[in-house]
C-alpha cells in the first residue's frame, strides 16, 4: 500500500485512496466503438471510434489545473458544494476511494454524512456510457441536498472545436425532452448523428447552455447554477451547449437513492431525420433511454462488462507465478494495456490528444503481438487494415485515421522499418490461430485503389523493399527514421518550425540503420519458418539466403569492437560507436542484432548485452536508450539530440526497447537477469510514487534516466509499445508459453529459485493447463514434457487430434 493506493488483485482493481495523485491516473472505458477516458477524479471524455472526428464531450488538454473536464457530479448541501470525484471544486472530502477496474471506474466519496457512489462503464457492443449513481444518507438525521450532473459537449471534430470559435460559437443546437438533453449541433446539415444525455430519474431542472450553468466569469469549480442551488432550464442556441441535470433529494437516515445518467452517441441510420421542421426524430434516443430506464438492465450490463473481461483474460493466466508484480501484470493489467494499445494505438490518452497521431503503422503491428490471443479475429482485421495503407513500392503511410482507415498524408511515409513490422504481426497471428488463409486475404495497396493484392504479396513487397534499399555498407537505408523516430539522419533541420519527422530529402541518401538490419534478420527467420510450415521449401530457402546475406553484412560492417554500431549517418560516419563522443552505445542495435540471431557463433551477442548492462542499465530505472546523452543539438542526427539529456530518445529510459533486451537475456538462459530487468521497468514494482508519478498499473513510454535531474519520473503512460512487448516477455519468454505454427512451445526462462508455476492458456479452442516444475533450480531447458500422461520428445505440444478441449501438461526444467 503506498500513499496513493494499492492493487486489489482478487478484484482486478487498482484502488486509489486519495484524489490528488502525482499525475492524473487514467483508466479506459469501452472496447468496441464507444470509448471513454476516465481518471480517478472522473476527468476525461468520450468519443465514438475516432477521438478526433467523433468527440462527444469536450476536454482541454494541458489544462491547469490538469485534467479539469469530465463526468462531473456536484452535490450542494446547505452552503457546501462538493464533487464525489473531488474535482473540479476540490472541497475536502471525509472519505474518497476510486476503483479503476477492467473497463469501469467506481468512485465512492463521503462528505457530511452523504455518501455518493458513481460507477462509470460502457456496456458491451453499445454506443453509450452509464453512470450509475447512488446517494446515501449515512447521518442520523434527514438530509436535503441537490445533485447536479454536468458534461460539456464537443462539436465532434476536436481540432475545429478548439480553434474555430468564429464558427463554433454560432452552431450549437439542442433539444430537451423530459430528462433527455439532445445535442444536435450540425445535425440539420451533414451529420446524421447526435449525442444524448439523459437520466433515469425524474429531474427538477436542467441546463444546456454552459454560460447559464457555469457562467462566463465562473469556472467549473464554482458553477453559478450549483452555487444558486438550481438550474435555469436554459436552452442553448449557439455558444457552448452542455448537459446538466438537477435532482433534489430528501433522504431519511440510512436511505439510499439509486439512478443513472446515460450518455449516448446515436447514429440515425436510415430513420427519417426529422419529425417536423427543426424537430429531431428521437425514436432511437427514446429506445435507448427506455432500455436503460431499468436498474436491473444497468446491473446486467455491468455484469456483462466484467464477464467479458474474465473470459478474455482466461486466454492466459498464471495464478501462481512466484513474483507478485509479474503475476498481476501478466494476469490483469498488462493485458488491459494491450487492449488499450490495440484499440487506440497512439491516438488518445492523457498525453496523446486524439488529434495528432492516429493509428501507427509500426505501432499497431507491434500492438498485435500482445493482443492477438485475446481476440484473434479483430487482430486479423487490423492486420489487413494496416497492410492496406502500404504503397505498392513497399513504403507505408506511417499513420492512418481510425475512422477512415486512410493514411495521413501530412506525415506520409519513408520510415524504413515500417514495412517489416507487418511480418511480425502476421506471423504472430498465424502462430496463434493456425489460420493461414489470412495470407491470401485481399488487401490492396493504398496507391492502387480497387486492386486486390494478397497479404502475402505485401509481405514479399516488404522484404524486397528492404533488400533493394540498402546503402554503401549494404545495410538498410533508414529514410526519415527507423523505430527510433528521432534518429533523423536525413533531416538537417535548422528551422524551429519544421517537423523532424517529415523534413529532409531521403531520396538518394546514404544513411543506414543497423537496427533495421537486425529487424530484417528477425523477420526473415520468422518468414522462413512460416514458409516451411506452409510446405514451401523453395521460398524458405530463398528467405534463408537473404538472411545469411544480411547476417554477413551485419557481422562485417556493424560490429564496433564491443557492441553493434547503431547506424551510419548521411556522410557515412558511424552513430553509436566508440569513435563518437556522445551517443557511443545505443540499445536498439544490440537488441535487434541479438534477437535476429547475430553474434551467436562468435560471442558478440553476449558482449552486446553486456555493453547494455555496463553503459545503460540501472536496476531501479531500467536501460537508458543510449550513452552518453547528447549535450548539444546535432544537425546530422536530428530530434534525438533535441531533447534535454536523460529524456525521451536522448538517453531517457524508453521502456519499449527495454523489453527486447529482456528477451535477449532469456535467449541466453539468464532467468535471473531477465526477471531483474523485467522488474526494473515494471510499474507495479515502483515503490516511490512521488518520484514515479505515473500510474502504477500500466507502463509509461518513458522514464527520466540517470542522466536527467529527475531520474525515475515516468511520463506518457498507457499508449506505448511496451504494453504488447512486456506481455510477450512475461508470457512467452519468462513463463515460456509460446504459440508456434504447429502448437504451443514450452520454453520458460525463470530465476533459479523459482520452484514451480502454472499457466492456463486457451489456444486454438483448447484449454491447456501447464505445470512447470523446477526441482534442480535451473533457469532454462526442458528435461521432460508430459502431455496428458504421455511423454513427448520435443518441447512443442502437438495439437490434439481427437477433439479433446482440455489438455494437461507437466514440464520439468533442467537438462
Ligand atoms: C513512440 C512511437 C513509436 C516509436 C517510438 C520511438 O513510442 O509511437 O512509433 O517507435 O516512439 O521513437
Ligand atoms: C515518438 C517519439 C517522440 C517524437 C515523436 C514524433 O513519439 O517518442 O520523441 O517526438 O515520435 O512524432
Amino acid at each position: 500500500m503506498s500513499t496513493y493506493g494499492y492493487f486489489d488483485d482478487p478484484s482486478r482493481e487498482f484502488v486509489i485512496t486519495r484524489p490528488d495523485t502525482p499525475l492524473p491516473w487514467l483508466n479506459y472505458l469501452g472496447q468496441d466503438d464507444f470509448f471513454g477516458l476516465c481518471t480517478q477524479t472522473a476527468g476525461g471524455y468520450s468519443f465514438w471510434k475516432d477521438a478526433r472526428m467523433r468527440r462527444i464531450t469536450r476536454y482541454r488538454y494541458n489544462n491547469n489545473p490538469m485534467d479539469n473536464d469530465g463526468r462531473f457530479l456536484y452535490v450542494k448541501q446547505g452552503k457546501s458544494v462538493w464533487n464525489p470525484g473531488w474535482k473540479p471544486v476540490r472541497t475536502k472530502l471525509d472519505a474518497f476511494e476510486c476503483r479503476h477496474g477492467l473497463g469501469y471506474t467506481r468512485i465512492t466519496s463521503r462528505k457530511d454524512g452523504i455518501e455518493v457512489g458513481q460507477l462509470m462503464f460502457i456496456p458491451p457492443d453499445e454506443n453509450l456510457e452509464v453512470w450509475k449513481v447512488s446517494v446515501r444518507n449515512r447521518a442520523r438525521r434527514t438530509q436535503r441536498l441537490t445533485l447536479f450532473s454536468f458534461v460539456e459537449f464537443c462539436f465532434y471534430e476536436a481540432l475545429n472545436d478548439m480553434t474555430n470559435y468564429q464558427r463554433t460559437y454560432s452552431i450549437g443546437e439542442v433539444e430537451i425532452e423530459g430528462s433527455a438533453i439532445y445535442h444536435k449541433t450540425e445535425y440539420r446539415e451533414r451529420r446524421n448523428h447526435y449525442a444524448l444525455f439523459g437520466c433515469t430519474r425524474r429531474i427538477d431542472g436542467y441546463d444546456t447552455s454552459r454560460d447559464a450553468f457555469v457562467g462566463v466569469h465562473h469556472g467549473l469549480h464554482d458553477p453559478q447554477a450549483v452555487l444558486a442551488g438550481k438550474c435555469s432550464n436554459s436552452r442553448a442556441y449557439g455558444w457552448n451547449p452542455c448537459g446538466a441535470h438537477q435532482i433534489n433529494l430528501t433522504l431519511k437516515p440510512g436511505q439510499e437513492e439509486t439512478f443513472a445518467f446515460i450518455l449516448a452517441y446515436v447514429d440515425q441510420g436510415d430513420l427519417p431525420k426529422f419529425d417536423a421542421p427543426f424537430v429531431l426524430n428521437k425514436t432511437r434516443g427514446r429506445e435507448i433511454l427506455a432500455k436503460y430506464s431499468d436498474l436491473a438492465t444497468i446491473d446486467a450490463a455491468f455484469a456483462a462488462v466484467r464477464e467479458r473481461w474474465e473470459s478474455l483474460l482466461s486466454a492466459y493466466q498464471s495464478p501462481d507465478a512466484p513474483d507478485q508484480h509479474l503475476r498481476r501484470m501478466v494476469n490483469t493489467w498488462n493485458q488491459v494495456q494491450c487492449m488499450a494499445t490495440f484499440n487506440l494505438s497512439r491516438s488518445t490518452s492523457g498525453y496523446e490528444t486524439g488529434i495528432g497521431r492516429g493509428m501507427g503503422y509500426r505501432d499497431s503491428n507491434q500492438d498485435i503481438l500482445g493482443f492477438v490471443h485475446l481476440l484473434p479475429d479483430r487482430a486479423r482485421q487490423r492486420i489487413l487494415d494496416i497492410a492496406s495503407t502500404q504503397l505498392s513500392d513497399g513504403t507505408c503511410f506511417h499513420q492512418y485515421q481510425p475512422l477512415t482507415k486512410k493514411g495521413n498524408a501530412d506525415i506520409g511515409g519513408g520510415f524504413n522499418d515500417d514495412p517489416l513490422w507487418l511480418i511480425l504481426s502476421t506471423c504472430a497471428y498465424i502462430r496463434e490461430t493456425g489460420d493461414t488463409t489470412i495470407l491470401e486475404a485481399p488487401c490492396g495497396y493504398a496507391d492502387k485503389p480497387g486492386s486486390t493484392d494478397s497479404l502475402l504479396h505485401h509481405i514479399e513487397t516488404s522484404i524486397t523493399y528492404t533488400l533493394n534499399n540498402r546503402g554503401p555498407h549494404g545495410l538498410p537505408l533508414i529514410g526519415h527514421a527507423d523505430w527510433n523516430d528521432c534518429l533523423n539522419l536525413n533531416c538537417f533541420s535548422k528551422e524551429p518550425n519544421e517537423s523532424f519527422q517529415t523534413v529532409g530529402d531521403i531520396a538518394g541518401s546514404k544513411a543506414e540503420s543497423v537496427m533495421i538490419a537486425g529487424l530484417f534478420l528477425y523477420v526473415a527467420r520468422d518468414l522462413a519458418a512460416l514458409y516451411r510450415f506452409l510446405g514451401s521449401e523453395t521460398d524458405a530457402t530463398r528467405v534463408n539466403a537473404n538472411y545469411a546475406d544480411m547476417l554477413k553484412t551485419v557481422e562485417e560492417q556493424a560490429w564496433d569492437g564491443a557492441w553493434y554500431t547503431r547506424a551510419f549517418d548521411a556522410a557515412g560516419n558511424p552513430v553509436g560507436s566508440k569513435v563518437c563522443e556522445e551517443g557511443k552505445v545505443y540499445i536498439e542495435s544490440q537488441a535487434w542484432c541479438v534477437l535476429g540471431g547475430a553474434g551467436q557463433a562468435n560471442g558478440r551477442a553476449k558482449k552486446a548485452l553486456q555493453a547494455v548492462e555496463k553503459f545503460l542499465y540501472r536496476r531501479d530505472l531500467g536501460c537508458a536508450l543510449q550513452y552518453p546523452p547528447y549535450s548539444t543539438y546535432r544537425l546530422e542526427l536530428g530530434e534525438v539530440s533535441s531533447y534535454p539529456p536523460g529524456y525521451k530518445e536522448n538517453a531517457g529510459v524508453f521502456s519499449h526497447n527495454n523489453t527486447w533486451i529482456h528477451i535477449g537475456w532469456t535467449l541466453f538462459g539468464d532467468g535471473d537477469r531477465a526477471l531483474e530487468y523485467y522488474l526494473s521497468i515494471c510499474p507495479s514494482a515502483k515503490k516511490d510514487h512521488d518520484v514515479y508519478r505515473s500510474e502504477p498499473y500500466v507502463y509509461a513510454q518513458m522514464t527520466a534516466s540517470q542522466f536527467s535531474p529527475t531520474p525515475g519520473e515516468a511520463k506518457n503512460s498507457w499508449l506505448t509499445g511496451t504494453g504488447a512487448w512486456s506481455f510477450v516477455v512475461a508470457s512467452q519468454f519468462i513463463l515460456g508459453v509460446q504459440p508456434d505454427f504447429s502448437g504451443l512451445r514450452i520454453d520458460p526462462c525463470v530465476p533459479k529459485k523459482w520452484k514451480s508455476f502454472t499457466v492456463q492458456r486457451r489456444y486454438r479452442g483448447v484449454t491447456y493447463t501447464i505445470e512447470v516444475k523446477n526441482p534442480r533450480g535451473r533457469s532454462k531447458g526442458i528435461k521432460s514434457l508430459v502431455v496428458d500422461g504421455v511423454k513427448i520428445d520435443d518441447n512443442v505440444i502437438p495439437l490434439p487430434t481427437d477433439g479433446r478441449t482440455a489438455v494437461r501438461v507437466e514440464a520439468v526444467l533442467g537438462r
